[in-house]
């Protein structure tokens, strides 16, 4: 079980799954080593899809010993976050897009004060400088690499400079706050986002579409 000094920087999406599929994939990531499942919550509103809700956090957590991070993409994540607290997500993470800046403390703190991890999540067309007064408090920041609402997408290739200038604002301030990224990432982009100051790594399609998950997840390790 991971500690916070180690954790897989991999966070398999399970969005693309096929569901009657999902239980044995699970138990190819448990084999693999992975820490975290990441948890694609959708409302259709702020994102045209819709996806899981919290008891799929629940769900998972009762037969496999991950932790699970949720990614709410939701118009109203103050309503929501509750839910997803008291079905057991260890990390939940919320679009600086959905709240206005002076609400945004209120919102990371009803996160922190269940013991729970809290990160802020900025689309691709979402100036960077937006998360900056936020960071003390952040235990990360989810970069998106392409426009929410659906997996398979091609990654923005803009990413990897966004991801270099929060990485240099986290360093020069000095902070512990993790860099998550999150659409198209593959093992043939990993190694620059990982270079450029990514830390954790949200993976989809390239993962579910594998048949092979022990060898994709290795090829995937090889290239951080
Ligand atoms: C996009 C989701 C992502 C996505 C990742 O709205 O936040 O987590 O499912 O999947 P791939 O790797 O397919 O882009
Ligand atoms: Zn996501």
């Amino acid at each position: 079980m991971m500690t916070e000094n180690y954790l897989d920087p991999i966070f398999p999406s399970i969005l693309s799954t096929n569901l009657f599929n999902l239980e044995s994939k699970l138990k190819a990531f448990e084999d693999g080593k992975i820490d975290f499942i990441h948890l694609d919550i959708m409302d259709g509103h702020f994102v045209d899809n819709l996806s899981f809700g919290p008891s799929t956090a629940s769900a998972i957590k009762s037969k496999f010993p991950f932790q699970i991070d949720s990614h709410l993409m939701v118009d109203n994540p103050v309503k929501m976050i509750p839910h997803f607290i008291k079905n057991g997500s260890d990390w939940i993470s919320f679009h600086v897009e959905t709240v206005p800046g002076n609400e945004i403390p209120s919102v990371i703190g009803m996160i922190t004060d269940q013991g729970r991890k809290a990160g802020l999540v900025i689309n691709p067309n979402t100036p960077v400088e937006s998360v900056f007064p936020f960071l003390d408090a952040l235990h990360f920041v989810l970069i998106m690499s392409v426009f929410p609402g659906k997996g398979g997408q091609s990654f923005i290739t803009g990413s990897i400079d966004r991801v270099a200038q929060l990485k240099q604002e986290i360093i020069r301030r000095n902070l512990s706050c993790l860099i998550q990224v999150d659409g198209g990432i593959n093992a043939s982009n990993i190694g620059i986002l990982k270079k450029a100051g990514a830390d954790l790594f949200v993976i989809g399609t390239y993962l579910f579409n594998s048949d092979h998950i022990d060898e994709t997840l290795s090829l995937i390790r090889t290239n951080l």
